[in-house]
């Protein structure tokens, strides 16, 4: 018998097959061959969510979730939060490999010229409704920059595709910050060059009538530790969405949309504002018992908690605790941090969460930050959206070279009706 194969004996027809085992999986489609006869489709496997399902080989993010270990092209998170950039990330993530200090001068500067967008974007973005959540405006003028550059298509053109990857980085946190102004009825502050990637975010949030704002340089450093921690997290469900819309191959724009839609939802990226929401709506730490009962009674969820990769501590919420004391120390303590310690702290100790492996995620203490920083919770999504935007793109970069994948295309078990015939109104 070779080694690394798999012996399947089909129990209806008693036959056995021999399928290869490669990098610790079997291919779905080696399923197909065990079949009941020559008329049969073959064996499928079902997989709803795709809890047990690699869609693709990937060099980029490792995820070690028993263990609570992450790394971007090799290197552990911890590591980069300590000593890197988001912007020295994100050519990390893209590239593979850390810059030299050439390479991520020039790569800056890119970057930080391409902050502006056109005109047209903000006359967009001014149409929106007075009080139109970020997010909604964030994906729809994501989706509306692929009008605007109609050689976006030409995806395979690696000079055009890398120019659009600049485009991107440089410009979701210039769509962000005239969301959020929006939102506020302030006006729009125009991209400062001279400023660092995050610096230049949180001047187009917070500037008013002041000549240059002035960035407080913990909250530049806690921001851009967050925005390293967002960066990439493999195969999660917006970055599903951006291969799989990527698979049919529109420009970057749309595909990118799409995944920030996906990232949107209370189970991912819009965790973080459903914690504030969660930690309000709790109000005193006396409080906090009550809460974790009903959420034991399956009344509600301890949002912030539980993963579908983690079943141990989320490294990244380890390091956002960090970054909430150096926080706390410019903008004073955010009250609602007891809360969430005092969640965090029975919950570790309860049989219900220990036993489900159920630990803070990343979301859990990320929400208090901004806070703190004084952003609205509906601009959490968003703010995750600006970092993950890197990891999108690396992984519809991959997507792309990977001679293996074609377009997406899921099958089903079919379970509905078998052939009828349609019957005229008055039969009904
Ligand atoms: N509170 C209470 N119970 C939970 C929670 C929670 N937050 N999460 C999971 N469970 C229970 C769930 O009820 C189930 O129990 P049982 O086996 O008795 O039915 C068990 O744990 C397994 O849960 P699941 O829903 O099957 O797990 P999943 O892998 O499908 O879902 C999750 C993962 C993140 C959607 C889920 O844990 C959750 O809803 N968490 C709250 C939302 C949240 O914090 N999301 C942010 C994820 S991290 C940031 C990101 O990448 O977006």
């Amino acid at each position: 018998m070779p080694e690394n194969t798999l012996s399947v004996t089909d129990n209806r027809t008693g036959k056995t097959y021999q399928l290869p085992i490669e990098h610790g999986a079997i291919r779905a489609l080696d399923l197909r061959q065990i079949k009941l006869d020559a008329d049969d489709f073959g064996l499928m496997s079902y997989d709803p969510a795709f809890t047990n399902t690699a869609c693709t080989r990937s060099t980029i993010t490792y995820v070690d979730g028993e263990k609570g270990i992450l790394r971007y092209r090799g290197y552990p998170i911890e590591q980069l939060a300590e000593s890197s950039t988001f912007l020295e990330v994100a050519y990390l993530i893209l590239h593979g490999e850390l810059p030299d200090s050439a390479q991520l001068r020039a790569w800056t500067d890119d970057i930080i010229h391409h902050t502006f967008l056109h005109e047209n974007i903000k006359t967009l973005m001014e149409a929106f409704r007075y009080d139109a959540h970020p997010m909604g405006m964030f994906i729809s003028t994501v989706a509306a920059l692929s009008t605007f550059y109609p050689e976006a298509p030409d995806i395979f053109n690696l000079e055009n595709r890398m120019y659009q990857i600049k485009r991107l980085i440089a410009k979701v946190p210039t769509i962000a910050a005239f969301s959020y102004r929006h939102s506020r009825g302030l006006p729009y502050v125009y991209p400062d060059n001279d400023l660092s990637f995050t610096g230049n975010f949180l001047s187009m949030m917070f500037k008013m009538s002041e000549a240059r704002y002035k960035v407080p340089p913990a909250l530049e450093h806690a921001l851009d530790v967050l925005f390293i921690l967002h960066a990439d997290h493999e195969q999660n469900c917006s970055t599903n969405t951006m291969r799989s819309i990527g698979s049919s191959q529109p420009d970057p724009y749309s595909a990118l949309a799409g995944a920030a839609a996906a990232l949107y939802g209370p189970l991912h990226g819009g965790a973080n504002e459903a914690v504030l929401r969660m930690l309000n709506q709790i109000g005193t730490v006396g409080d906090v018992a009550d809460y974790i009962r009903r959420v034991k009674a399956g009344e509600t969820r301890l949002m912030g908690f539980g993963h579908r990769v983690y079943k141990n501590y989320d490294p990244r919420a380890r390091i956002i605790k960090q970054v909430a004391e150096e926080v706390f120390a410019v903008t004073g303590r955010n009250p609602l941090l007891d809360i969430a310690l005092e969640l965090e702290r029975i919950a570790l100790e309860d049989d219900y969460f220990v036993s489900r492996k159920l630990y803070p995620n990343v979301d859990f203490y990320s929400g208090i930050i901004y806070q703190a920083m004084g952003i609205p919770t509906t601009m959490f999504p968003v703010l995750f959206a600006i970092a993950r935007t890197v990891g999108w793109l690396a992984q519809w970069q991959e997507l792309l070279q990977d001679p293996e994948q074609r377009i997406a295309r899921p099958r089903q078990l079919y379970l509905g009706k078998g052939h009828r015939d349609y019957l005229p109104l008055a039969q009904r």
